[in-house]
């Protein structure tokens, strides 16, 4: 075995909608190991979302394989895939995702308790993850109570709920600005490290290839390692 977390090889998308057809991936294949955080880069259109939805099995390709922390997502059925979802990955979203009526505590604590966590041990965690991303003070306060910045962060200790293995971030700072932003990587960067997760997120943000162990560019769906030294071409 490998300690490759996240094997995707030779993937290929196409959408059809009527007479329209648009190659969203061209066989792309690539590695991430334990505990990497990716940063996948690419202009609007270029595949970034579509590749990570096939990785977390929210789509799936036309031909090609993701492998999971051993698993193939592309060969589980719905149920295996909803258990994928559920222990093995976190996701983040550019929209937060949180539940309105719902506290930050209450929020984070939503995925413990699909998992049925004994309720003590749910408590301890939410708390725990709160403090983890700097929101100690603020378990009680509903999303609208909560700045764009505060909020991604709560959706950051919900994705990690369930200890996942992997961290799946899409735009995470898209409705931010630079500052905030700047400060949500630097998080990543930090949960990564300390949670020993593996994250893979899309982004225009330059901010992130400064943290990021390495930085994959999607152009017109097909993927390129960018190496260390070379400059920022997108943005
Ligand atoms: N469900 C769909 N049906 C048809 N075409 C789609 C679908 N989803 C994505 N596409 C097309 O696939 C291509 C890649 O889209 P994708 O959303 O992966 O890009 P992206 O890199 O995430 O862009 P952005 O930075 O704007 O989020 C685009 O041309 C898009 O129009
Ligand atoms: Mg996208």
């Amino acid at each position: 075995m490998s300690d490759n977390l996240v094997v995707v090889e030779g993937l290929h998308k196409t959408y059809v909608s009527g007479p329209t057809r648009v190659t969203a991936l061209r066989d792309v294949t690539f590695h991430a190991r334990a505990g990497e955080l990716i940063a996948i880069q690419g202009r609007s259109g270029s595949g970034k979302t579509t590749l990570l939805n096939m990785v977390g099995g929210l789509d799936s390709p036309d031909s090609g394989r993701v492998v999971v922390a051993g698993q193939d997502v592309t060969a589980l059925p719905e149920e295996g895939l909803l258990r994928l979802r559920r222990e093995v990955i976190g996701f983040v979203f550019q929209s937060f995702g949180l539940v309105p009526v719902l506290s930050a505590a209450e929020n984070v604590g939503v995925p413990m308790r699909l998992r049925k966590t004994p309720t003590a041990e749910r408590e301890d965690r939410v708390r725990l993850l709160l403090t983890l991303v700097g929101l100690e003070k603020h378990l009680n306060q509903r999303p609208y109570e909560l700045s764009g910045g505060q909020q991604q962060r709560v959706a950051l200790a919900r994705a990690l709920a369930n200890t996942p293995r992997l961290l799946i971030a899409d735009e995470p700072t898209g409705q931010l600005d630079s500052q905030t932003a700047r400060q949500i990587m630097e998080l990543i960067r930090a949960l990564v490290d300390s949670e020993g997760v593996t994250a893979l997120v899309a982004t225009h943000d330059p901010s992130l290839i400064t943290l990021a162990d390495r930085v994959l560019e999607i152009r017109d769906g097909a993927v390129t390692e960018r190496q260390a030294a070379e400059p920022t071409t997108t943005g």
